[in-house]
């Protein structure tokens, strides 16, 4: 399964990555965590990524495209589930070109819908260096600018789910799990 997560900051794509990774071993790619590898490792281009990452700011699309494209090419036939990738119209029509090359088409991608009033208090409850009040409203706003735009986008290619990310965490991965049965190869579901 190919799977595309999109969402607010906070609204639970890397919490439900795990379960959908648990459940179904696609391959879990989140652009996030790898920046947050490079900052902690201290290369180059952590110590570019740091500061932009802690004003709660974009990294650039050239930096974060190179970083998925090397893994997507190199990918096995496992599938898999891109977390806070793509965020940016320019890096959603990087991510359609490179797919069609590799004639590996998208089948879904799941919307989080969480009110920001919720975001805003499980960010604060969390202890990250980008979860001050001040940066989170900062992630939001560029979020609204950036990001959301690409539910439309994607609504009009026929791939977008959307997804109540309130509740408990379990109940939310069945209504994920839900959606994701339609897509689950033939083949895997026979074997
Ligand atoms: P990234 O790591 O992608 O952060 P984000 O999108 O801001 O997302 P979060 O990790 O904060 O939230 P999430 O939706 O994964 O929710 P989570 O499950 O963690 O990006 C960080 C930065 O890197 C960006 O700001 C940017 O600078 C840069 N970057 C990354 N990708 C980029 C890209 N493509 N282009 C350019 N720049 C990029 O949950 C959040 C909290 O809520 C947790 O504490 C969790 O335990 C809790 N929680 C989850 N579910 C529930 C629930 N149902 N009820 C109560 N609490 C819950």
């Amino acid at each position: 399964m190919r799977i595309i997560l999109l969402g607010a900051p906070g609204s639970g794509k890397g919490t439900q990555s795990e379960a959908i990774v648990k459940k179904y071993q696609v391959r879990h790619l989140s652009t996030g965590d790898m920046l947050r590898a490079e900052v902690a490792a201290g290369s180059p281009l952590g110590r570019q990524a740091k500061e932009i990452m802690e004003a709660g700011q974009l990294v650039s699309d050239a930096i974060v495209l190179g970083m998925i494209e090397q893994r997507l090419v190199n990918n096995d036939t496992r599938g898999f589930l891109l977390d806070g990738f793509p965020r940016t119209l320019v890096q959603a029509e990087a991510l359609d070109a490179l797919l069609t090359r590799l004639e590996q088409p998208l089948d879904v991608v799941l919307f989080f819908d969480v009110d920001y009033e919720e975001i805003m208090q499980r960010l604060l409850a969390r202890n990250r260096s980008d979860d001050n009040e001040e940066t989170i409203r900062k992630r939001l706003q560029v979020y609204e600018q950036e990001t959301a735009p690409l539910r439309q986008y994607y609504d009009n290619k026929g791939l977008l789910r959307t997804v109540k990310g309130v509740g408990p965490i379990d109940e939310i991965s069945t209504r994920i799990f839900q959606i994701l049965e339609e897509f689950v190869p033939q083949t895997a579901k026979a074997g």
